[in-house]
């Protein structure tokens, strides 16, 4: 075992058909192993993976090498952005004697690039505003966001019902609110007949949520136009592949909007996505900083669900990368599912800790070369133990890798470099402005006048326009798809009870 046969095993190993991105070199005994590249095919991109290590350990800028990579391979990407500080790959980086030094024991050039980024945020802030109307997001997980028991959710179901059947668009919060007080007040008489009485606790209880969800900022992003999940993969004059940055620092703090938000729009992607297969490079790679957020706050059946949605996705050509401290903060089955790991440096403070890194070194497939437990404590700043999947699906061997820097810069965008890029951003132009068209609302508030001036009544407008709220969710949809069927199946069961779906109206109350 020496230098010479570690680079003859990372020649026979991490040389592929198709094309692959570079992660870095070898480093072994505090030698880089200068000129003998780790690669990771791009086939095996939609087998998704985790990058994991201790704050400062260098997976942020993992991240970006990984995303810059595929961008110049023709891949779309997009990044959930928590902590707001991946702006910078829209610039070149700067030079520094660091990178230069990284750069030369790895024995590549450096070339400072910028990539083609589009700007999204929740509120508007910094990026363009992304929206999904309130009947996109369904029943179910509109109750999860609100925070929602079984009882509460009954009637935000029956609430969609409703809505469905007397053709009013739920586009907004305000509409869901307006329908809320309405068949609680004057179309109380109405709907107990149709479907049963609903407390008037219960309804004053929901409101109460929407009301603290609306001054947690969600106003923005309930409403049209709805995004299109199709605007995430675009290519530029080169052929770079798109990357789309969702500033998400707004919901850092509500791990409940955050796990909800991304299985919708898991379920949206999914959707809206042809079925491909598996292909010699995925469509599109998300990546999930701080995702331990997603985890931290989610019930079973939401786990449930993601772990399903990873596993349907694949085949939609679609990888998923999860990023954050402690690889022991992603539920076991959903690790399961991760193929390539990159795992930078823990720290040992804590009993918590050693017990982390001890899982975690196990986790690993032995290796001749490397000790993961001593490893795991011991790798500098951008380096890694990578474990990458050879393009059929079997593990290359463990690798202590020096990784390459990053071509973009390593700083955030200064606000007039954001105002620049969203005032050329066509998807500013296209999302920017809210629409508010008829919907809920306005029509039952047009309702009660014409209620309370019965001679002058007249037939309540009939939307044709879009998608109204008797279409389902994309949520809904893709979890009564016959893929999602049967893998699905026990969250659904608990779902189509609380949607009530195969039954027509239920005459009975449902509390
Ligand atoms: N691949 C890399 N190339 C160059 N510098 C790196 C690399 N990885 C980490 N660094 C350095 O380490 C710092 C911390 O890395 P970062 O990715 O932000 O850590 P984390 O996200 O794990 O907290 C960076 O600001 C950078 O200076
Ligand atoms: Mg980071």
């Amino acid at each position: 075992m020496n230098t010479d046969t570690l680079r003859a095993e990372v020649e026979s190993f991490f040389e592929f058909k198709g094309e692959s991105i570079t992660l870095g070199v070898p480093v072994w005994n505090n030698e880089v192993l200068t000129g003998s590249f780790i690669k990771a095919p791009l086939k095996m991109f939609n087998r998704h993976g985790l990058i994991a290590g201790a704050t400062g350990t260098g997976k942020t800028k993992t991240l970006q090498v990984l995303a810059e990579q595929l961008s110049q391979n023709g891949v779309s990407v997009l990044m959930m952005d928590i902590k707001g500080d991946l702006s910078g790959i829209a610039a070149a980086g700067n030079p520094h004697p660091k990178i230069d030094e990284r750069m030369q024991q790895i024995g590549l050039p450096w070339q400072p690039k910028q990539f083609p980024v589009e700007l999204y945020s929740l509120t508007g802030n910094d990026g363009t505003p992304i929206r999904a109307t309130v009947s996109e997001f369904g029943p179910v997980l509109l109750s999860k966001i609100l925070g929602l028991n079984d009882t509460q959710s009954g009637v935000v179901s029956l609430l969609f019902k409703y809505a469905d059947e007397n053709n009013l668009p739920l586009l907004d919060l305000e509409d869901f609110r307006k329908t809320l007080q309405y068949i609680g007040n004057e179309g109380k008489a109405e709907v107990t007949a149709a479907y049963g009485a609903i407390s008037s606790a219960t309804a004053g209880t929901i409101l109460r949520k929407v009301i603290e969800l609306e001054q947690q900022g969600a106003t923005t992003f309930f409403g049209e136009p709805s995004f299109d999940v199709n605007d995430l993969c675009r290519f530029d004059d080169q052929g770079n592949g798109l990357i789309s940055i969702l500033r998400c620092t707004d919901i850092q703090h509500r791990p409940k909007f955050f796990s909800t938000l991304m299985l919708q729009l898991l379920a949206e992607i999914y959707d809206n996505f042809p079925e491909v297969g598996d292909t010699e490079k995925p469509e599109l790679v998300l990546f999930i900083d701080e995702a331990h957020l997603v985890f931290e706050e989610a019930s079973k059946p939401l786990l449930d669900s993601i772990e399903s949605i990873i596993k349907l996705i694949r085949s939609k050509g679609i990888g998923v990368f999860f990023i954050t401290q402690d690889p022991t903060d992603v539920p076991d089955k959903i690790l399961g599912q991760l193929g390539m790991r990159i795992q930078h440096a823990l720290r040992a403070f804590t009993a918590k800790d050693r017990k982390s890194i001890k899982l975690t070194a196990e986790n690993f497939v032995p290796s001749a070369y490397f000790k993961t437990d001593e490893l795991l404590t011991t790798l500098g700043t951008g380096q890694a133990l990578v474990n990458i999947l050879n393009e059929k699906g079997i593990p290359c061997p463990l690798m202590a890798c020096q990784m390459v820097a990053p071509q973009s810069r390593m700083d955030i965008l200064s606000p007039q470099e954001i105002a620049a890029q969203l005032s050329q951003s066509k998807m500013s132009a296209k999302y920017g402005q809210a629409v508010n068209r008829e919907s809920a609302h306005e029509m039952l508030s047009k309702k009660i006048q014409e209620v309370a001036k019965p001679q002058e009544a007249k037939p309540v407008a009939q939307s044709t326009q879009r998608k109204s709220s008797q279409e389902k969710s994309t949520f809904e949809k893709v979890a009564n798809s016959s893929a999602g069927r049967t893998i699905i199946r026990e969250v659904t069961r608990g779902f189509l009870g609380v949607l009530g779906l195969g039954s027509s109206r239920r005459r009975k109350s449902l509390f």
